[in-house]
């Protein structure tokens, strides 16, 4: 008998038909996530699960899903998923990272060039025919080309951001934990900062870094005072990583001048005061919204769920302490 396994949301088939090669596929295919309790109900008989950076699994969950061996996030952020308790059980846990590198480095980079020249207000103010005659400061933004790029978390996606700057002629400075090696950051022209320095020199400030309890409101008011009236913030990384009513704030009182915000907190409720200001930039947690990468990291996802379950070793298993 094949393994029986959980995919919770709707994905591309070609990821559902792949994994019924291997098993017994209970699929879920909406765009609605399942209740808490009937996550629990369906999940009590299987060994495995696929799931979407949306879906929260916590330790209550894990602890009635007495026959899950595997559980693969679609998405290289994990924070949806309680990964110690999982580790606890000896569920492994997988993410999915690079396929969507460069993708999301795309989108921080639009963001970041859509709030600086305010592209999506002046789209809108043309649409609704407001547009009159020539105007000298007509939706005036910011210059990107020459400026300072501030990264918070160099990772992966940081990186290929770093890389999008030098064609810019942008200067880069990061914040990591950790600087990176001299040959790295040779690499990409960037050089290592303290977060307040940082903060205080960036003309574009971009969060990549993942989220934790540890970074909650890791961007908050007084952080945002630290920075140029004339910066911009574009935060591509978690919700909760910046605490949205001080941004709101700071953006209304034009002590910034602009934000680009793909991730809100309490997603996808959001705070409806964004959406009274002309200065910030919306998406809806689209960073690896490319057909080609969130179908490479379904694909990916699977792969990680049929080797899990075939006795293989995943490549991206986030909690190895449970293959040992
Ligand atoms: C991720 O992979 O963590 C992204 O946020 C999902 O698009």
């Amino acid at each position: 008998m094949k393994p029986s396994v959980l995919v919770t949301r709707h994905f591309f088939p070609e990821l559902v038909t792949r994994l019924q090669e291997y098993f017994e596929v209970d699929n879920h295919d909406s765009n609605e996530g399942l209740p808490p309790e009937e996550l629990k109900a369906r999940l009590k008989d299987k060994a495995g699960l696929l799931l979407s950076v949306a879906d929260p699994l916590p330790a209550e969950t894990i602890a009635e899903a007495r026959a899950l061996k595997a559980v693969c996030n679609v998405g290289v952020g994990y924070n949806n998923i309680d990964v110690v308790a999982c580790t606890k059980a000896g569920i492994m846990v997988t993410n999915t990272p690079d396929v969507l590198t460069e993708t999301t480095a795309d989108l921080a980079w639009a963001l970041l060039m859509a709030a600086a020249r305010r592209l999506p207000m002046a789209e809108r103010w043309l649409r609704e025919g407001q547009w009159g005659a020539w105007r000298y400061d007509l939706w005036l933004g910011t210059d990107v080309h020459g400026a300072t790029l501030g990264i918070i978390g160099m990772g992966r996606i940081g990186q290929a951001l770093a890389r999008r700057a030098t064609g810019f002629g942008m200067k880069t400075i990061y914040h990591n934990r950790t600087p990176l090696a001299a040959d790295v950051e040779a690499k990409y022209q960037a050089s290592w900062v303290e977060k307040n320095a940082l903060l205080r020199e960036a003309d574009f400030v971009v969060l990549l870094l993942p989220y934790s309890p540890a970074v909650h409101h890791y961007i908050g008011a007084a952080e945002l005072g630290l920075m140029k009236p004339t910066a911009h913030l574009i935060n591509v990384a978690r919700g909760g990583i910046v605490d949205d009513a001080a941004l709101i704030t700071a953006l209304r009182e034009h002590r910034l001048c602009g934000a680009g915000v793909d991730v809100f907190e309490g997603e996808p409720k959001f705070n409806p005061d964004f959406l009274s200001l002309d200065n910030v930039v919306l998406t809806p947690h689209i960073g690896s919204a490319s057909r080609q990468a969130r179908m490479a990291m379904g694909m990916r996802a699977v792969d990680n769920l049929i080797a899990a379950l075939t006795g293989a070793r995943p490549g991206d298993c986030v909690n190895p302490d449970v293959l040992a």
